[in-house]
């Protein structure tokens, strides 16, 4: 490895990778060594764009010798072997999100990680915004009490053009299903993360308005081993700002709402007022607290970064590969109530996923009109 320089290779580089091989130019830590894309001319094209060495097979990338590292963003189903030929070779991972289509190809890149020793890492660059970073901090501190109710409610529009822009996307042999195993792991991860894993999902999922054959809506009841119960929904049809996540403890009530944090704290909390207060009418005082948040380095580059300051020094990882498991876990969850029309428990069972999966795929007679395209989301390089 250069000094202090971790060198990179990104494998798919499409919209997203190619994102990440600009981003990468303003990371001190990183260095672009070559590309890979299964699709030749592009391979090509963003390689000679960033005068790097290109590959159209990711062994060959990996066999180069030219990096110390992959970011894999390639279509999340072809994942899991790229990440696991890298990591047998020794290489470091960076993950895209989700890990992968199915919990089971989560699994095995997890366990190809451990046992190469390598750094593994999934992009989930959400998880440092000043809100989520605070919001964080004040669920781990307990200042909410024991948790009642978490609620995440998540608009995440796309066009049919988006759809129609990759022939993989939205199907599910390409994609292994729609909103929420593209658009909201990022919030469910959020939201697992403050709230914790639920241990029996109660699902539903619809396709109400794109000419896909996967589901452009979601929504599940939650129960939680504490007792406390949740409810999300997710959505490729609802436009308009409102991704909202709420926490309702008996000591307070957290809200983020589109980057913002409200904080509200309960006197007494809600056990100790309901049994206690002779009062008919009325209930504990809620009182607003003021958050501050603090400005901070955020997005892709951030993860980056930490990516390769944990390989060269060790540097905590913000989003270790492993934690991609539990939001790909919890939309697993939700297809398989959904087809069985009853609650599953948790933790999922790999071997019931990997079969629906396989009947699902099997039985798809969906014909898709591809209107192929590659292109950044201009929302990367936040
Ligand atoms: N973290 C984020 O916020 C974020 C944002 C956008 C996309 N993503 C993720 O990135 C991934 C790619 O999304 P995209 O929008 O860039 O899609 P895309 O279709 O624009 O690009 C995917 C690229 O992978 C290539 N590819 C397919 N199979 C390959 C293989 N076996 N080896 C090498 N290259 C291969 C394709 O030819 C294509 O160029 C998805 O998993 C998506 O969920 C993450």
């Amino acid at each position: 490895m250069a000094d202090k320089i971790v060198r990179i290779g990104v494998v798919g580089v499409g919209g997203n990778g190619q994102g990440h091989c600009k981003t990468m130019q303003r990371a001190d830590e990183a260095k672009l060594t070559a590309v890979c894309d299964i699709d030749p001319a592009t391979a090509e094209r963003v390689g000679k764009e960033h005068d790097v060495p290109y590959f159209v097979k990711h062994r060959d990338l990996i066999k180069s010798g030219l990096c110390d590292a992959v970011i894999v963003s390639t279509p999340h189903p072809v994942r899991p072997p790229i990440a696991i030929d890298a990591a047998k070779a020794g290489l470091h991972v960076m993950s895209e999100k989700p890990l992968c289509e199915r919990v089971s190809g989560g699994d095995r890149m997890i366990k190809a990680a451990a046992e190469a020793g390598i750094t593994f890492v999934v992009d989930f660059q959400r998880r440092t915004e000043p809100a989520f970073a605070k919001a964080i901090e004040i669920v781990k501190s307990g200042r909410l009490g024991k948790i009642y109710r978490r609620t995440l409610i998540s608009p995440e529009y796309r066009s049919q053009a988006y759809y129609d822009s990759g022939g993989w996307r939205a199907t599910w042999e390409g994609e292994g299903g729609g909103v929420m195993m593209n658009q909201s792991p990022h919030v469910l991860d959020l939201f697992i993360l403050l709230g914790g894993m639920p241990s029996r999902v109660t699902g539903r999922t619809e396709t109400r308005l794109h000419d896909i054959e996967v589901e452009d809506f979601a929504e599940a009841l939650l129960e939680y081993p504490d007792g406390g119960t949740g409810y999300f929904t997710c959505s490729t049809c609802e436009a308009g700002p409102g991704q909202m996540i709420e926490i309702f403890g008996d000591k307070g009530k957290l809200i983020y709402r589109n980057g913002a944090l409200e904080l509200y704290e309960f006197e007494p909390g809600i056990a100790d007022f309901t049994t206690n207060s002779e009062k008919m009418w009325g209930g504990p005082e809620c009182k607003k607290v003021p958050v501050e948040l603090e400005e901070c380095e955020r997005g892709h580059i951030n993860i980056i970064r930490n990516f390769c300051r944990n390989i060269l020094f060790g540097e905590e990882r913000l989003t270790p590969g492993e934690e991609g498991i539990k939001s790909l876990e919890v939309a697993n969850a939700v297809w398989l109530s959904a087809e069985r029309g009853k609650p599953v428990d948790l933790p999922l069972s790999r071997t019931a996923y990997d079969r629906f999966l396989a009947k699902k795929r099997r039985e798809s007679t969906f014909v898709k009109v591809v209107k192929d395209h590659r292109e950044t989301d201009p929302k990367h390089k936040k």
